[in-house]
């Protein structure tokens, strides 16, 4: 299947706060069914184990409604690591969403190309965000990861195969979620990637990385800061 990068309502800046916000709840609902926190966790511990920090700020790229944030500071609880925890949307309707959810985080609204090149970070990460980007857009956003990372970056996002699109199309319904959730949801799996992918878009990129395929048919695309 080619990559389709047909529109997401979430993507209209025509929509509503309540269906934005109403969307955010569902993608909290699917992250938590689909456990998509767990390799977070994963690449927090292999962080912790290689550098021997006991400290780490960390920015989500993308980062909605905030649930990512809530589980790294879970994470960081239980681990004994201070986290100083950022997040960054364009959207100011996921600032006001992800503050009333208790999200333990500073927060930046703003398009993630228009934060200060010296802004850094020591890891920043983006799940369910990189396939809201085309190809040269992707390109870009790979190169300005290690520029704002000084340790590590992550990007969780969704493996574009028919078994993910088939789960997303009908879990969505048999759910009754909000209509943005389900028109999105399979557009998502459309705008996702395949390993191939990765490969052509970090070789156009001159950037060097590890491509994992994560449970449930996701990809966790890892490097270090430059
Ligand atoms: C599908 S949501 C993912 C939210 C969350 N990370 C999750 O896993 O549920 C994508 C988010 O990226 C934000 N976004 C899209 N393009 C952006 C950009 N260029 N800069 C900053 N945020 C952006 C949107 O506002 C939206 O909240």
């Amino acid at each position: 299947m080619p990559r389709i990068l047909a529109a997401e309502i979430m993507d209209d800046p025509g929509q509503s706060e309540a269906d934005f916000r109403a969307a955010l709840d569902g993608l909290e609902t699917l992250n938590r069914i689909t456990f998509a926190h767990a390799p977070l966790r994963r690449f927090l511990d292999e962080v912790v184990a290689e550098s021997g920090a006991t400290s780490l700020s960390l920015l989500d790229v993308g980062a909605g409604g905030g649930d990512a944030l809530r589980a790294a500071a879970a994470w960081g609880r239980a681990r004994g690591v201070a986290l100083d925890l950022w997040g960054l949307d364009r959207s100011p309707w996921a600032e006001r969403h992800a503050m009333e959810r208790g999200t333990p985080a500073r927060w930046i609204t703003s398009d993630l190309f228009d934060l200060p090149a010296e802004r850094r970070f020591d890891v920043v990460m983006c799940s369910l965000f990189a396939h809201h980007l085309d190809d040269p857009t992707l390109v870009r956003f790979l190169r300005w990861l290690p520029a704002h990372a000084a340790r590590s970056w992550l990007i969780l996002d969704l493996h574009r195969h028919r078994v993910p699109w088939a789960a997303v199309w009908a879990g969505t319904r048999l759910m009754r979620m909000h209509p943005m959730v389900s028109h999105d949801g399979p557009i998502s799996v459309m705008r996702g990637f395949t390993r191939a992918d990765w490969r052509r878009l970090l070789e156009e990129a001159s950037v060097a990385a590890e491509v994992r395929w994560v449970l449930p048919f996701r990809w966790a695309v890892t490097g270090r800061g430059g």
